[in-house]
């Protein structure tokens, strides 16, 4: 039976040490949980947090109430009760932390219920194609002070046979980065998301990974491609990009991309360009999207509205899926079967403050994205990579 019968709702830690919310929810023979995750280089048209104590009491009295007795089956009802309770556009009112931790939670109670993995019961018979991971290894901007200005240098393995050769691509690669940059004597931390936050300039970033994507080339045999996260929109002041001793344009700025794709075969921008400038996305578009996908984040939000604008303008050929952006499973959904719909590629990801929460892995398999950008290491980042194995293992 797949009737809600209990939620409990209680404030957990997140790997940067904040408080977040864990959402239980049980059926009378299923039972689901989701914790969310939440972002330090927000996009300003994200759906809005609430503080972690205030959003539970709030929803322990006005949200819970009206969701015992639903039926988890029916996630869009269930999504669509919450958009009602909380009453706003952008769940100002209940806090998107509450919110995607319970809409999540819900469809796994619904999976447990039916006896199926999330990954089977979200994407049915047909999910069959395994998504790449996605993760930087270098990483600075508003994740690591003092490091490079270019937020994230992700490493995708194009060339790897399976999931589980695909991680540990990605893992060498972080490695011998490690090393590489002690040999140049840079010894380091790690950012946020298990990156290494090194100070040295973007410059140097990339002849480090690409030696190391080279070194993993010669050992395991397989092609590692680089890609970015500009998080372009932490650096706009209004009228131009500020980089630590350069100041460029707009049309500096979509110059300077292209550059770096042709020069170092990136197959992936993320946020290259201002969070609102659809305009200057779509001439970058223009000029690379034949060779690299070209993702909004910031840009997109997740939000169908905000992918419609982008279709109109051919502004992307990626979109970038995060569940916290939008609030609600339905939501993401709904972003991902518009974005497929008119040929857009999208990447399912984590935030920068993580829990231990595998849901995104099944997401990502069930609604056959590309990527799953989750980080390379840390045990919040592997709780997923590893369940991506897992999965692969029931496919
Ligand atoms: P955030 O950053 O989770 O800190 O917002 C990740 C990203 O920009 O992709
Ligand atoms: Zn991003």
């Amino acid at each position: 039976m797949t009737i809600i019968e209990v939620i409990e709702l209680r404030k957990i830690l997140d790997s940067r040490g904040n408080a977040t919310v864990e959402a239980d929810i049980y059926t009378s023979d299923g039972f689901g949980r989701s914790a969310a995750p939440s972002g330090a280089s927000t996009g300003m048209f994200e759906a809005k947090v609430l503080p972690v104590d205030e959003a539970i009491n709030n929803a322990l009295e006005n949200v819970i109430p009206a969701l015992i007795g639903m039926d988890s089956a029916d996630q869009e009802g269930f999504d669509e009760q919450l958009r009602d309770i909380d009453g706003t556009a952008n769940f100002s009112g209940i806090g998107a932390n509450i919110s995607v931790a319970l809409s999540l939670a819900n469809a796994k109670a619904a999976a447990s219920s039916m006896d199926m993995p999330l990954f089977r019961y979200l994407g049915g018979a047909f999910a069959k194609e395994m998504p790449l991971p996605l993760g930087n290894v270098i990483g600075g901007g508003a994740h690591a002070a003092n490091a490079t200005e270019i937020q994230e240098f992700l490493v995708v393995p194009g060339g790897a046979s399976d999931t589980e050769e695909a991680v540990f691509a990605n893992a060498a690669v972080h490695r011998h980065v490690r090393e590489l940059l002690k040999k140049h004597g840079k010894s380091c931390g790690k950012g946020d998301e298990g990156a290494w936050a090194p100070q040295i300039d973007d410059a140097l970033a990339f002849e480090l990974i690409a030696e190391a994507t080279g070194l993993v080339a010669d050992e395991m045999n397989v092609e590692v491609d680089m890609g970015l996260d500009v998080a372009a929109s932490q650096m706009w002041d209004g009228t131009n990009y500020k980089y630590r001793s350069k100041v460029r344009s707009t049309e500096d700025q979509i110059a300077y991309i292209a550059e770096l794709v042709d020069k170092y075969n990136l197959v992936y921008v993320e946020d290259p360009l201002f969070e609102d400038d659809f305009d200057a996305f779509a001439e970058l578009n223009n000029q690379i999207g034949d060779r690299c996908l070209v993702c909004g984040d910031d840009l997109f939000v997740t939000q169908v509205e905000r992918i419609q604008q982008g279709i109109e303008k051919d502004a992307a050929n990626c979109v970038l899926i995060k569940p916290n952006q939008v609030g609600t499973l339905t939501d993401t959904f709904e972003a991902v079967r518009l974005a497929h719909t008119h040929g857009m590629d999208t990447v399912m990801s984590h935030r920068s403050g993580e829990t231990t929460d595998t849901t995104i892995a099944h997401l990502a398999t069930a609604f056959s994205c590309v990527f799953l950008k989750c980080g390379v290491v840390g045990g919040e980042r592997i709780a997923k990579l590893n369940e991506l194995i897992r999965i692969e293992e029931q496919l």
